[in-house]
């Protein structure tokens, strides 16, 4: 699914990531031009021709500066339609879902499924992937190859230090997995028990269980305060050790820069230049380290989400017979139907002849919904038949079925088309009253 929204903003992407690897070299490039200008100043060179550099350098970094304006907008462009879509295609997932799998889901469940889902796909696609190709990527390789342009030992050292760090993070990792996964049950817990305690009042403080349920909730929110700074100390310790190699990296190339510069080997230039690139090089590293542990833990939530996605679909929705008129013959013949176990329907008669007005009275629980959604085709019988003009309902294509009838829920207001056909059918059965009632 994520490569589908890939492919939807190619154009986009491509532009993000063109921009960022132009961002990186200029500003490289800026790093030589300040080298030169340093160094022509030391060798006394004339000051008109180090002010031609000057200019160079200013030029440089002025287009830089537009550049990184501009490069906001196809970022905040990306960001929010990575989300939108995601959720669009939600949506559209429902529009086609088996409607025993949506029951089965639940809405709350679901909603939270997809508004986390369609966060970590946005974190996966957005933060983790197009920010490494936009900038840390075009960043390390413009450093290590201007570094290789003055030193090459350095920039091994550097690309050495980099796969050490990284088996040392996927190290940290396992660590870092098991702790967050600790912290998210106790969060669960603690919502679980919070919003008990919240709703459920009466049965609570009538049998004094708001003691228990409160100490309850101090265990649970100690472990995770005590967690959360664990993972906070092991995120930040990517940090800190290559902050660590670095200064190691910057210290020995101060002594022998400095060595060379006194034995005239080296300029001043190239130093300031090197420790400049150095600096550069560290951030992204740093970045990588905990974009690639933020998208890690994504995956777990973006997995559920496209469990929802790949959940089964209304195979009757497309498939079958179209229904090009409907007189509105309907007759129930034996029909059985259960919701897994619970057998509801069993061996159920009866016909409604077209044009006729029937109201279907009964007990709660007693199956009127289930007939409903049997005759909107949502629930599949398990028996029986169900004709509509003479055909069994399984053997109709659903959608074309849908151009001929109308289902009117208690939330009226999602259902009145703009025409007033709605409003036409109803007076027709004589629910003005109520009608008034629904849309006021
Ligand atoms: N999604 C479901 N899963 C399991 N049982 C269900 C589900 N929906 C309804 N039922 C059960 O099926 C029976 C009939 O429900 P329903 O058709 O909604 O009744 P009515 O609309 O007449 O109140 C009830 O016993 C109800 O508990
Ligand atoms: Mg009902």
């Amino acid at each position: 699914m994520l490569r589908k929204c890939l492919v939807h903003l190619k154009g986009w992407i491509a532009l993000y990531i063109l921009l960022g690897f132009v961002i990186q070299f200029l500003s490289s490039l800026g790093i030589v031009v300040f080298q030169k200008i340093l160094d022509q100043a030391v060798d006394g060179t004339g000051f008109s021709e180090i002010t031609h550099w000057i200019v160079i350098y200013g030029v440089l970094l002025g287009a830089n500066v537009l550049l990184n304006y501009a490069d906001e907008y196809p970022g905040a462009h990306l960001s929010n339609s990575i989300t939108e879509r995601l959720k669009i295609m939600a949506l559209s997932k429902i529009s086609r879902m088996d409607y025993t799998a949506y029951q089965n889901m639940g809405t709350g469940q679901m909603i939270k499924v997809i508004e986390n889902g369609a966060a970590a796909g946005n974190s996966i696609l957005f933060t983790f992937i197009l920010g490494t190709l936009h900038e840390l990527l075009p960043t390390i390789l413009f450093s290590l190859f201007f570094i290789s342009y003055y030193d090459l030992r350095i920039m091994l050292v550097i690309a050495g230090g980099y796969v050490v760090i990284f088996v040392i993070t996927n190290v940290l990792l396992k660590y870092l997995y098991r702790i967050k996964a600790a912290v998210l049950k106790e969060q669960e817990s603690m919502s679980r028990y919070s919003i008990r305690g919240f709703m459920e009042l009466v049965v609570f403080r009538t049998n004094k269980k708001y003691a228990q349920e409160i100490s309850r909730l101090n265990e649970t929110a100690r472990q995770i305060i005590h967690k959360s700074a664990q993972l906070q100390m092991i995120h930040e310790s990517f940090f800190a050790l290559f902050e660590m190699f670095i200064t190691v990296i910057k210290v020995i190339v101060l002594l022998y820069g400095v060595k060379n510069v006194v034995s005239g080997q080296a300029s001043v230039g190239v130093m300031v230049a090197l420790f400049m690139f150095i600096e550069k090089i560290y951030t992204p590293i740093a970045i990588f380290n905990v974009l690639f542990v933020g998208y890690k833990l994504n995956r777990v939530t973006y997995q559920r989400f496209e469990e929802f996605l790949n959940a089964r679909e209304d195979a009757n929705l497309e498939k079958g017979k179209a229904v090009a008129r409907l007189q509105g013959d309907l007759e129930f013949r034996e029909v059985s139907f259960g919701y897994g176990e619970v057998q509801v329907l069993d061996r159920l008669s009866f016909s409604i002849a077209r044009g006729t007005s029937v109201a279907l009275v009964g007990l709660s629980g007693s199956g009127k919904s289930t007939v409903i959604k049997l005759i909107t085709g949502l629930l599949k019988k398990s028996g029986g038949k169900l004709l509509v003009d003479g055909t069994d309902i399984d053997e109709l294509s659903l959608n074309s079925y849908y151009d001929h009838i109308s289902y009117l829920s208690r939330i009226v207001r999602y259902s009145i088309p703009r025409s007033g056909k709605i409003w036409c059918l109803t007076r027709r059965c004589r629910m003005t009253s109520c009608m008034r009632f629904w849309t006021r």
